[in-house]
């Protein structure tokens, strides 16, 4: 992938006055071996914020929310990465776990072989122990019913259902839902994202990475668009709905 000199970069928001970010990076630089991705991405998240991570297939999406996450490959050469005082960027991808973020990747990660219940109850092996069964089967009364069932035999929607409660079984800070609504039927994408915004409105700061980015941004109090494994854009999702050029030029809708 190479440098694209015509964009020009975008900075985090400077918000000055008001208090130091929940979540920030700064200048991520990461690579699979030679190849060079994710290039100098910035961005900052407030407490409670949702923040939607859009831009076109191979822009570096999930790249980014692996950089942050620190799982071994890309590997991030530069940077720094800080959630609630922490620093990211010096953990490896169990610490970063430990200190509060929680990575629901694309393929949603279900373990084969085991219920529902297992499922959630392997989540809490170690602390910090998050959501209780209990209160999990009362967001998610599906999962309620399907406790006792092979947890691969559920139906996507309800993968990814669980998948998020499995995230949500952690005390968490920050969580990465990568794709959350990707090959679901739009009826059952709308009780997914009903769930998203019940994890809103509990005040959990989140990243949304979506191809559906009118879904996504319908979520989002804000918006960063990734281009070549550059930000493109950072502010106002209701800004990205409102701008017909930059969504034609950045997310071909
Ligand atoms: N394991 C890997 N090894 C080498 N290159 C990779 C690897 N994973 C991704 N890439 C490359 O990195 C670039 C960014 O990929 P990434 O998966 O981050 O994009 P994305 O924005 O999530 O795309 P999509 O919308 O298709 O999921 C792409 O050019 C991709 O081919
Ligand atoms: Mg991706």
């Amino acid at each position: 992938m190479s440098k694209k000199s015509a964009t020009q970069r975008v900075t985090p928001v400077n918000r000055a006055g008001s208090d130091p970010a929940f979540f920030s990076c700064w200048d991520i630089h990461s690579y699979y071996g030679e190849s060079y991705i994710v290039q100098g991405v910035s961005f900052d998240i407030r407490e409670g914020e949702v923040l939607a991570l859009l831009g076109r297939n191979g822009a570096g999406k999930t790249s980014t929310l692996r950089s942050i996450a620190r799982v071994d490959s890309p590997q991030v050469t530069h940077g720094e990465i800080w959630l609630d005082h922490k620093p990211l960027h010096s953990m490896k991808s169990h610490e970063a776990a430990q200190n509060g973020v929680a990575l629901v990747p694309e393929d949603r990660r279900i373990i084969a072989g085991m219920t529902v219940e297992e499922n959630l109850i392997l989540s809490q092996i170690a602390p910090p122990i998050g959501w209780s069964i209990e209160r999990i089967y009362e967001h998610f009364p599906r999962l309620a019913e399907r406790r006792d069932q092979e947890a691969t035999t559920l139906s996507g929607g309800e993968q990814q259902m669980l998948a998020v409660a499995r995230a949500l079984a952690r005390d968490i800070k920050l969580l990465l839902l990568d794709e959350p609504y990707e090959g679901l039927a739009p009826v059952i994408v709308h009780e997914i994202e009903r769930i998203v915004d019940g994890i809103k409105k509990l005040g959990i700061t989140t990243i949304i990475v979506e191809q559906n980015a009118v879904a996504a941004l319908r979520l989002a109090d804000r918006a960063i668009i990734l281009d070549m494994g550059q930000v493109v854009f950072d502010g106002l999702a209701q800004e990205v709905l409102d701008n017909e050029e930059l969504r034609q030029q950045y997310l071909a809708i």
